[in-house]
């Protein structure tokens, strides 16, 4: 049936400063109409009563390793994910074997998940050749080929003048870079440098580390007019940078992972390598500057960074690979800091959804304005569950939350008019 209707949902779409009980009907692959009482025959009726409807989400950092490291995710298994945790439009890293270097690997990113059809997948191209640091890609080529923005995401950029010129070319082609920003001088070592890192003796990895990085890359787009965009904040200094070029006008974005809202370097002390990320979990002070930055708006999206590893990947802290899985924890962690009263169920949206459609360009999500295609998610912000072997449609289990009730449930995503899943 090409037609849902959706009645009696808590509509909340920033995009429209939407937040009231309403109805959707879709028909087509576009939304047809959002008002009340809407009424129509031939339609699949879903009684969204108690259920938030708002525009699907859209993750700007995910690692789907496909190709190369399918043992981890595939795009198959990680669209699952995406959708089971109400994303439908995410931007996948670069570090896959091969990586994204050239528009043949971009290109079968895209053929493969247009097949599949259950989300979008865009591909964002390396900065350099093999991810090394030392030769620029073909920007045009790899943009042409459908490449949304460009990183070296997990290997930093550390040359100042390929970063300066990487700038420049993507502004030319109405694209941006994206950056992990860690100085690898500087983070050389496993967890953040602070209490855990002595207690455990365990080599650091500093905040200098991140604060060196964004300085440096907030300075560049300054002066270049570039749009940098930087990949999951961790420190409080870092978010004072950002907060001080965004004033002088200089075109940089950010993001946040939301393991970095919710957790702090104490989490190592139970959950031990599931625990590890780059960058690392923090110190309180940081966490607490995250949450104002999220408040206050410097903070411009969340991104998950769902990062799949194998159980014999993440044994001993030091030889751990470092990342979590985030597509399907991404909301009920959200909905804590709703809860908590950080943001509100509104900036939720906006920081998952809109804010993050708009950095790419793309106004086919983000939004449930009538006309526009029916990207949307219905989610149940009390329902408790747990993400385990029967729930997780991801290949891997690697996060702390691991087995812990989870508050928060998506019940339904609508990709381009289609129901994509639903809870069972
Ligand atoms: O923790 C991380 N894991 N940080 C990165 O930058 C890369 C990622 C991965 O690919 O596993």
């Amino acid at each position: 049936m090409s037609r849902i209707l959706i009645k009696k949902a808590r509509l909340v779409d920033p995009s429209q400063h939407l937040d009231r009980t309403g109805d959707i009907l879709i028909e087509k692959g576009r939304i047809k109409a959002v008002g009340e009482d809407l009424f129509e025959l031939e339609a699949q009726v879903i009684d969204a009563r108690g259920l938030v409807a708002s525009p699907s989400f859209v993750d700007l950092h995910v690692h789907l390793r496909d190709p190369g490291q399918e043992y981890k995710e595939d795009l198959g298994s990680g669209m699952r994910c995406a959708v089971a945790g109400g994303f439908t439009t995410l931007v996948c890293m670069p570090n896959t074997t091969p990586p994204i270097d050239t528009p043949e690997v971009a290109q079968y990113i895209l053929r493969k998940s247009e097949d599949l059809g259950l989300c979008r997948v865009l591909p964002a191209g390396a900065i350099t050749k093999g991810r090394k640091g030392k030769e620029l890609v073909d920007f045009y080529a790899l943009k042409r080929a459908g490449c949304v923005a460009f990183t070296d995401d997990g290997a930093p950029l550390m040359d100042s003048k390929l970063m300066e010129r990487a700038l420049e070319l993507t502004a030319q082609l109405g694209s941006f870079v994206m950056n992990h920003c860690e100085d690898d001088r500087l983070a050389y070592g496993h967890i953040n440098e602070g209490y855990v890192s002595s207690l455990l003796g365990i080599a650091s990895r500093s905040a200098s580390a991140e604060d060196v990085l964004v300085a440096r890359d907030c300075i560049l787009a300054y002066h270049t007019g570039g749009h940098i965009h930087l990949q999951h904040l961790s420190s409080s200094l870092s978010l004072e940078l950002v907060r001080f070029f965004k004033e002088k006008g200089a075109r940089v974005t950010c993001e946040v992972n939301p393991y970095h809202l919710l957790f702090t370097e104490r989490e190592l002390l139970s959950s031990y390598a599931l625990a590890k990320v780059n960058p690392p979990l923090r110190k309180e002070e940081d966490r607490k500057a995250l949450l104002e930055g999220l408040k206050e708006g410097t903070i411009d999206c969340i991104a998950t960074d769902h990062a799949p590893h194998a159980v014999w990947e993440k044994g001993q802290i030091e030889k751990a690979m470092p990342g979590m899985i985030g597509l399907q924890t991404a909301l009920p962690m959200m909905l804590e800091l709703v809860r908590e009263e950080v943001i509100s169920l509104s900036r939720m949206v906006e920081l998952l959804s809109c804010r993050p459609a708009r950095i790419l360009g793309i106004d086919s999500c983000g939004t449930l304005k009538e006309g526009t295609r029916a990207n949307l998610v219905l989610f149940d912000p009390e329902k408790e569950w747990v993400l385990e072997e029967k729930t997780n449609y991801s290949k891997s289990q690697n996060t702390p939350l691991w087995k812990r009730r989870l508050r928060g449930k998506v019940m339904y995503t609508i990709f381009e008019g289609r129901l994509v899943y639903q809870d069972v």
